[in-house]
């Protein structure tokens, strides 16, 4: 059941042209496809083995010569065609689909009587038998005909090359994709659209039509993804030297859509959340996210299109290098060390935690069962450091170099990411990188832990760095062996500014921040002329995805707090303290001992909020306290309990120490006249909110006052949804108007209402569960959306105190809905079970509970292979 890497190899046929018509009628799609194909020589003679899935075939022919059932073989998964002529012919065939009762949103479906597809990574085979790889690579002609009335919008790939009518009230379009592709970026659209259009000339002057398609309603909502997709065209011509190649380029929303967003050729279909906004509609966040994610399925055309994957095992090879291209993009257009805060953030909450569990995987991972279930932070986000590293490595000119290189050698192919590797190793051959030791972060699993200390000896003015490092076996990997750790790093001396570098033997020293590779198990580095005693900074930027504890002193850490260069590392000096601080307390709390949260930690922050001035955005993050999953990933055996009541302790306390610089942050960054999204307006609606936030945790009346106040006259959605959730998860009498006020008014608007579900399962009341419960059976929820799930039910199993309450309940709850979303959508119900993945970290209670909900799910009939994997692998591991 397992496909392994290793059992690569190459199809013994080519399809290089691919003609299908769609005839869409209710209740049923008749699919023609006309594929040419060709022998490969390179491998052995073999049949033709198509992929197909829930397809009823009609009839096959090969050139103009029907077969008969006794001419090919067709099982359930499978159509195998043989004796095909070794200088190539045409197979034609007819499939018969029912896209309107498609609930898996994969493949061709419905979603708001609109048809839309979604082929990766392999839905395509459920629209015609194909050899669903992404090494088999074809150009597309794609009739589509439907409907003119009910579907007066009818889009596939590339250029619109014909039009007419049909009888009986139909019409058709006839597209033409120029540029090969694997099946996996075929997408057709048909529906009641509108759409707004703007035009971008590429630097070689092609002029390029862009058009995002909506719903009747939403046209007023479109702006914002139009402008950054401008932006991010520019910034790619500008930043890597790529241009758009087609003279046409779309963009469709849709509600229903399991992830974010599809790369399509010339065609990307979006999930509307990463689309639609407005001011009072969405929030910074999802303005924020909604220029990443345009960038991010825009770059694609580069990174995945044009340039492709052997196999899904090399999908980070296009995953990893355009969320790095994305990260820099946003970093580009905001604030890079805010931008740099938040991307980190994510990834030790959410790949940190999936490297130290059941489903840990390389970011090049060997073997799966479901493909679709290693669509994940490893691949996305720690492949992205992995592309992050080879920048720090190389710098900015030897990495744009490899990017050239790996363009020349590989446009129009399928590779590997061994290929990438060559080609930043080719690109700089002067460079002194062991490429091997460095291949180790795409094939080993898990999180490097990195140690050390320092010892500076005054008489001889040197300064010895010791750094360790270590990787835990991960299923699968029981030996590891030493990564090559890029280690961007600097020596703060006593006055706050960085020392020069020198390392023993060499003759120059380096100003400010120098990168050591640490490649053994342990290594010593030993600086001279080193004029007084410093602080190590290290990592800075956040340079490798490791774990980092090094022998700091409460004093050093407030040190570079306020003192070191580098931007993130002194968010990052804020956070290792804050959770020394916090795990301390649960620590004491655990023993029986009275949690006492200490006056310099308070102070510390009081001097944080009395810069507030300065760097709002900056600010509003080192006011934050790690997260309760974050901790939770601190401690051997979680304390769900003890951490939240740590937290929530620490936070009232900063609350009422602070009150008059809180209510002055507040207040002194409040009513900033136009609404804007720029990082300084963001920034400064991050900080009000964050202060806002801390006076709630203090219960004070002011701050109540406030967050009501705010909640019913604030016009934009981002301070209305950050007070409506403090007052949601707080025991105020407003509380209930406040909610059913907030639902009478968006109840037309889903992406709206998102926000309503999610704020009321992630509170940590202890109603939550029971309300969640309830919320099931609201007319604004729908299971089948995939966006309510993870709105309701998602943001539920990442609320620790609910979900992971002591007896179990949330267990129960869901390993309910996984079974019933099974049923209908196996790539949601994968996505869902995957909160159990940790279960093994919790008390022995509540692991009982877990493995019993666990159980239950892995004995449900008709499993999908993709619950399945991630069910079993949580019970091996
Ligand atoms: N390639 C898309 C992106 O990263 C993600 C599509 C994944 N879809 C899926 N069903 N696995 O932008
Ligand atoms: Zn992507």
């Amino acid at each position: 059941k397992a496909i392994l890497l290793k059992d690569y190899v190459a199809p013994a046929w080519w399809i290089d042209t691919v003609d299908l018509s769609f005839d869409l009628h209710e209740g049923e799609t008749i699919v023609t496809a006309r594929l040419g194909i060709r022998r490969n020589h390179e491998v052995p003679r073999g049949p033709l083995v198509l992929d197909g899935q829930e397809l009823e075939l009609l009839s096959v022919a090969v050139g103009s010569r029907p077969l008969g059932p006794d001419d090919y073989a067709c099982t359930p998964d499978h159509l195998t065609l043989n004796d095909l002529p070794d200088d190539g012919a045409v197979v034609e065939m007819v499939t018969r689909i029912h896209p309107e009762s498609n609930t898996a949103l994969e493949g061709l479906y419905k979603s708001s009587g609109n048809y839309c597809t979604q082929c990766e990574a392999e839905g395509f085979r459920k629209i015609t038998y194909f050899q669903d790889r992404p090494d088999v690579m074809a150009t597309y002609r794609v009739r589509v005909e439907a409907n003119r009335q009910a579907y007066p919008v009818l889009l596939s790939n590339g250029n619109l090359v014909d039009q007419g009518d049909a009888a009986d009230g139909r019409h058709w379009a006839l597209w033409e994709d120029p540029w090969p592709k694997p099946c996996y970026l075929f997408a057709l659209v048909a529906g009641k659209l509108v759409h707004i259009e703007d035009r971008y000339r590429t630097r070689s002057g092609r002029d390029v039509a862009l058009r995002i398609y909506v719903e009747p309603g939403n046209e007023d909502k479109c702006g914002h993804a139009m402008e950054s997709l401008i932006k991010s065209m520019r910034w790619d011509e500008e930043a890597y030297g790529l241009e758009y190649d087609l003279d046409i380029f779309n963009i469709v929303a849709v509600g229903d859509f399991n992830m974010g967003a599809m790369e399509n050729k010339s065609l990307n279909i979006f999930n509307t959340k990463y689309i639609l906004a407005r001011p009072d509609t969405a929030t910074d966040t999802d303005f924020l996210g909604i220029e990443t994610v345009v960038a991010h399925e825009y770059f694609h055309n580069w990174t995945g299109n044009r340039v492709t994957c052997r196999d899904w095992f090399q999908l980070s090879l296009k995953e990893g290098l355009t969320v790095f291209r994305d990260q820099q993009f946003s970093a580009d257009m905001n604030s890079a060390p805010v931008k740099r805060i938040q991307d980190v953030t994510r990834l030790r909450q959410v790949q940190f935690a999936e490297d130290a569990g059941p489903t840990a995987h390389p970011v090049r991972p060997e073997s799966y069962i479901e493909i679709n279930n290693f669509y994940t932070p490893t691949v996305y986000e720690k492949g992205a450091e992995v592309l992050r590293m080879y920048h720090t490595l190389l710098g900015a000119a030897g990495y744009r170099r490899g990017i050239d290189l790996y363009f020349a050698r590989h446009d129009g192919q399928a590779v590997t990411t061994d290929d990438f590797l060559a080609a930043m190793r080719d690109a700089n051959p002067d460079r002194a990188v062991d490429w091997d030791q460095f291949r180790r972060w795409y094939a080993q699993a898990g999180t490097p832990a990195v140690s050390g200390e320092g010892t500076y000896d005054a008489p001889s003015r040197t300064y010895r760095l010791t750094l360790r490092q270590t990787l835990a076996p991960t299923p699968g990997q029981p030996d590891k062996r030493p990564m090559l750790i890029p280690v961007s790093m600097g020596l703060v001396g006593p006055d706050g500014r960085d020392l020069p570098l020198k390392l023993a033997g060499e003759d120059e020293a380096v100003t400010g921040t120098r990168v050591l590779a640490l490649r053994e198990a342990e290594q010593d580095f030993t600086f001279t002329g080193v004029a007084a005693s410093p602080v190590p900074s290290l990592f800075r930027g956040f340079s490798a995805p490791v774990k980092l504890s090094f022998d700091y002193t409460d004093a050093d850490l407030t040190f570079l707090m306020a003192h070191d260069s580098d931007p993130f590392n002194r968010w990052e000096a804020g956070q290792t303290l804050a959770a020394r601080l916090l795990l301390g307390l649960v620590a004491d709390r655990a023993a029986g001992h009275d949690m006492i949260v200490p006056a310099s930690f308070v102070d510390a922050i009081g001097q944080t909020l009395s810069r507030a001035g300065e760097d709002p955005a900056f600010t509003a993050l080192a006011l934050t306290l790690p997260s309760e999953n974050y901790l939770g990933q601190l401690m051997g055996v979680i304390d769900v309990d003890g951490i939240h009541a740590a937290r929530e302790l620490v936070r009232g306390t900063i609350g009422r120490s602070h009150r008059a610089s809180l209510l002055a942050t507040y207040h002194g960054n409040a009513g900033q006249g136009a609404f804007s999204v720029s990082p300084e307006a963001i920034g400064r609606r991050a900080v009000k909110n964050a202060a806002l936030a801390y006076l709630m945790a203090a219960g004070d009346g002011e701050g109540r006052a406030l967050a009501l106040a705010q909640y019913r006259t604030a016009t934009g959605m981002t301070d209305v949804i950050a007070a409506l959730a403090l007052i949601a998860d707080s025991d105020m009498p407003e509380r209930a108007d406040a909610l059913s006020a907030f639902a009478a008014k968006w109840r037309q608007e889903p992406l709206v209402m998102d926000k309503w579900f999610m704020i009321q399962a992630t509170s940590a009341r202890p109603e939550t569960l029971a309300e969640v419960r309830a919320l099931l059976s609201h007319p604004g929820f729908n299971i089948r959306n995939p966006n309510k799930v993870y709105a309701l039910i998602g943001a539920f199993t990442g609320n620790a105190v609910a979900f992971h309450a002591a007896g179990g309940a949330g267990y129960e709850f869901l390993a309910d809905r996984v079974i019933e979303l099974n049923r209908l959508n196996p790539q949601v119900a994968s996505r869902m079970a995957k909160a159990f993945a940790r279960w093994r970290n919790y008390d022995a209670e509540r692991q009982a509970a877990a493995k019993v909900a666990l159980e239950r799910v892995a004995h449900t009939p008709d499993l999908s292979r993709d619950v399945y994997e991630i069910v079993s692998r949580s019970l091996e591991g």
